[in-house]
């Protein structure tokens, strides 16, 4: 089984001749900023609030050995110490939460997307500030994922199945031109492609000198994508542009520029609660940025412990109506019929399902969205909602997505796993739980499987046993241990 790359601290760092030499002017403690960048990160997550809050994962996370603590700036978030492997613990398969660095929290918090906003994320891939944007509107509304590259969106369709969000729309085009049959946005982030100084703490590898003629591509690209994000901005409407690095030039140049050219547009200061941000800077090396710039945030690591993150606020000024959004999905009759399985067989509620759309997106699952989730407007969709329903099994079979979404509104038939049952649901192998446990299920019925509460998936009764139906694409990520 391959195991995911841990850190390496690098033997030498090399800071003197690294990259990073070109701030030392801009570091107000250089000793501290080289040692903070020889120590790996702290694994944190943000907790999925639509399951549980983040009181609940760290009486959890607790209950298994681990210290979690919470993040100064998110409510949602905790760090957690004590060898914890946030990939490899079952709180990943069952969407518990997302792992996303503690810096990385920061564009979406700023952006603030709120219930009745509509969304656009413009650079979305592989999805975590997406998973977190989603969540922040309630799981309702519309948020739009976009990516130039295909292959990395794919990471984004799995954490869209485990979280059980229903209200992301994702498409692939290359968001210098991204279409206006997108329709107009209330929020935008460009979290821009960079060149990733900031990330050493992550991958250890990001200390190279960028050359000037590859970082000249990186800004003319990171110039058209943030004006094309204003450009598609509602008036009243706010953008966050961010990157990972430090260069200025892929920073506060890139806002100066888009300010200047787009006019519309005022900085509101990036700053929150709870973690330092120092002002941009207003000047670089001869150019001269205005002093606007200041409200510009630079994460230093050694500040906050963190990895780098430099980020903008830009808000249109207000004048124009803006335009409507574009209508929510339509209901598809036969993908309807196929979702009252989970009414029928699994007592999910009708006043849940009716807060659902259910479509098709090809011809094997019955896929749900929010009732409300009006698309990406004339621009074809690559995926939108969840998988719930398999379409072409009879009986029709719920998907593990759609039991993972819709089983905490479910009246059952449960079975609790033991931790040992739950090994052998991951393996796929049947659980035979003895008569005092059966399940209330007829032969051939589902039933929906839990660790500690929380749904894991979905079973079938076959004589004193339940099959497990846990996807075999699932199970090599699940059998990893915490
Ligand atoms: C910094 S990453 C985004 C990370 C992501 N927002 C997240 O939080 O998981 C930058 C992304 O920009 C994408 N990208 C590069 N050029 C692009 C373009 N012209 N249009 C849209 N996306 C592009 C890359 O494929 C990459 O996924």
């Amino acid at each position: 089984m391959a195991r995911r790359d841990r850190y390496r601290p690098p033997a030498d760092l090399a800071v003197g001749q690294s990259a990073y030499n070109r701030y030392r002017g801009l570091i107000d403690d250089w000793a501290r900023f080289c040692s903070v960048l020889q120590q790996p990160l702290t694994p944190c997550v943000r907790a999925n609030t639509a399951r549980l809050s983040r009181d609940e994962l760290a009486a959890l996370l607790r209950q298994d050995g681990l210290d979690p603590q919470p993040l100064s700036w998110h409510p949602d978030a905790l760090l957690v110490y004590g060898g914890f492997r946030p990939g490899r613990h079952w709180g990943a398969i069952a969407g518990l939460y997302q792992i996303q660095e503690a810096a990385s929290l920061l564009p979406a918090q700023l952006l603030d997307p709120r219930p009745g906003d509509r969304v656009l994320d413009l650079c979305a891939a592989p999805g975590n500030k997406t998973v977190q944007m989603a969540d922040a509107l309630g799981g309702r509304g519309t948020v739009v994922a976009n990516d130039a590259n295909r292959g990395r969106l794919g990471a984004l369709a799995q954490a869209v199945k485990r979280h059980g969000i229903v209200n992301v729309t994702q498409t692939v085009r290359d968001g210098q031109g991204m279409p206006w049959a997108a329709g107009r946005f209330d929020k935008v982030l460009v979290d821009a492609p960079c060149s990733c100084e900031g990330t050493f703490r992550k991958t250890a590898t990001a200390a190279e000198e960028t050359s000037p003629a590859f970082r000249e591509r990186l800004v003319r690209k990171q110039q058209r994508l943030l004006r094309r994000g204003m450009a598609l901005t509602r008036p009243g409407g706010c953008v966050v542009y961010s990157t990972c690095t430090f260069a200025p030039e892929e920073n506060e140049a890139v806002v100066a520029a888009a300010l200047a050219a787009e006019g519309d547009f005022e900085l509101l200061p990036a700053r929150l609660e709870g973690i330092y941000l120092e002002p941009g800077l207003t000047e670089w090396d001869g150019a001269a940025y205005g002093a606007a710039m200041a409200r510009c945030g630079r994460l230093w690591p050694h500040h906050n412990d963190t990895g780098g993150f430099f980020l903008a606020v830009l808000r249109r000024r207000s004048g124009g109506a803006g335009e409507p959004d574009p209508e929510p999905l339509a209901p598809d009759p036969r993908a309807q019929t196929l979702l009252r399985v989970f009414r029928d067989e699994l007592g999910v509620p009708d006043s849940v399902l009716a807060g659902l759309t259910p479509f098709f997106e090809g011809r094997k699952y019955a896929k749900i969205a929010a009732s409300d989730h009006g698309g990406a407007g004339g621009v074809p969709a690559e995926r939108t909602g969840i998988p719930a329903v398999r379409a072409q099994t009879r009986p029709p079979k719920p998907s593990t997505a759609g039991a993972m979404a819709l089983g905490p509104h479910a009246r059952g038939p449960f079975l609790d796993l033991t931790p040992a049952e739950t090994e052998a649901f991951f393996r796929r192998e049947p659980i035979h739980p003895g008569p005092e446990r059966a399940p209330a299920a007829p032969e051939g019925g589902h039933v929906l499987l839990r660790l500690r509460g929380y749904t894991l998936g979905i079973g079938i009764r076959r004589g004193g046993a339940v099959a497990s139906l846990f996807p075999k694409a699932w199970s090599e990520a699940a059998l990893g241990g915490p």
